[in-house]
């Protein structure tokens, strides 16, 4: 079988670079990860062969960017909830896809892979995603797909439905999101620590009572808001940002013989049902991120970099199929050279020689 060198791929929004490990697992030689946010630097230096670029994107210039076939980016979505407020995508020039935009531009990669939150696609009745589809198909040339996955297809116990937008500069490419791996999901047991599990990690019984009580008000209005406390067959909830996500991904563990047992000393004991928030280890094995990989920044920080990031077999999946169809491109471009090439030397005019 003929070997292929390496194609180059860079992360744009690397965060903890994620996407760099999905990448590298299907073959990729990642170049360049930037990311905005310091707290990112220290996970990403820890885990990663490469240092993350600590910049702003809007202050990298492209000719800082090294020429690479695959750009990748998951890019934030904070703003989308923004962007449809009264001046609508269209204006939001400060939007960070603009970025995005404006480095495919200037660089031309063969494809991209971009990552965001499903809502994406409805955003604003379907407008943003319409013009994001659009800038990327008629101002840059790209042939466009796009796919909502889950990671709970892929051999992980969460569900993260996500939306992969992909393209490629070849109109003629042959390529297909992937199947589905695993049409049942593994279950959250399978990742759950073994052991003793830190005190922190578990709700005080001050704390757990206002969650009851926030709950009751909800049940009693009609609403299924608040927390949710997950059967050890079950899967997670997607791993987010904020409060509000770990609490839907509670568990109950071993109660410990010093949680609280009645009385008045509420504050800050661990609660007597033994109800906890699955631990940085455990969220971090939910996105598919490898044993060895460590957080030396704060829980709040870590929570919040794990909830950033990836589901990695997910994007190990997708970026085999692009190297795939890159790579057939390849094959299927030099063949037709070859044939030119072969067609030229027919048709080579026959010049005499000087005498
Ligand atoms: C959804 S997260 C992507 C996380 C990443 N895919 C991962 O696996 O960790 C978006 C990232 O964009 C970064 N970001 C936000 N504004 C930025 C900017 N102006 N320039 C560069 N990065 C920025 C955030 O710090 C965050 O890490």
């Amino acid at each position: 079988m003929a070997r292929h060198k390496k194609l180059i791929a860079i992360d744009l929004f690397a965060g903890i670079g994620g996407i760099r490990l999905g990448l590298e697992k299907a073959g990729f030689n990642v170049v360049f990860s930037s990311d905005i946010d310091a707290y990112c630097k220290q996970t990403f230096d820890q885990n990663h062969k490469e240092k993350l670029i600590l910049k702003d994107i809007k202050e990298i210039d492209s000719s800082e960017i090294p020429e690479h076939d695959l750009l990748t980016g998951g890019f934030p979505c904070q703003p989308f909830s923004m962007a449809g407020h009264r001046r609508g995508f269209d204006d939001e020039r400060g939007h960070l896809f603009f970025e995005i935009k404006r480095i495919l531009k200037d660089k031309q990669p063969r494809a991209f892979l971009l990552e965001n939150v499903k809502h994406l696609e409805k955003h604003n009745g379907g407008a943003t995603f319409d013009r994001i589809k659009n800038i990327l198909e008629n101002e840059l040339g790209y042939k466009v797909f796009y796919k909502i996955l889950n990671s709970k297809n892929f051999g992980l116990a969460q569900s993260r439905p996500r939306i992969y937008i992909v393209g490629f500069k070849n109109h003629d490419i042959k390529f297909n999101f992937p199947d589905p791996l695993t049409l049942t999901p593994p279950p959250i047991s399978t990742i759950l620590e073994k052991g003793d599990i830190e005190d922190w990690y578990y709700l005080s019984q001050k704390y757990y009572e206002g969650l009851i009580k926030h709950k009751e008000r909800h049940r009693k209005k009609g609403h299924g808001f608040g927390f949710n406390i997950l059967e050890t067959t079950d899967i997670s909830y997607a791993l987010v940002v904020g409060n509000m996500g770990r609490e839907r991904n509670l568990i109950k563990d071993v109660v410990k013989p010093w949680f609280y047992k009645g009385g008045n000393q509420k504050s800050g004991i661990p609660n007597s049902d033994g109800v906890r928030r699955l631990t940085i280890k455990e969220c971090s094995r939910l996105q598919g991120l490898p044993e060895n990989f460590t957080f030396p920044v704060s829980k709040t920080q870590a929570y919040k970099q794990i909830g950033n990031s990836v589901a990695i077999p997910v994007v190990e999946a997708i970026a085999k199929v692009i190297k795939k169809a890159l790579y057939l491109e390849e094959k299927t471009k030099n063949k037709d050279e070859f044939v030119k090439d072969r067609l030229q030397e027919f048709f080579i005019p026959y010049t005499p020689s000087p005498i």
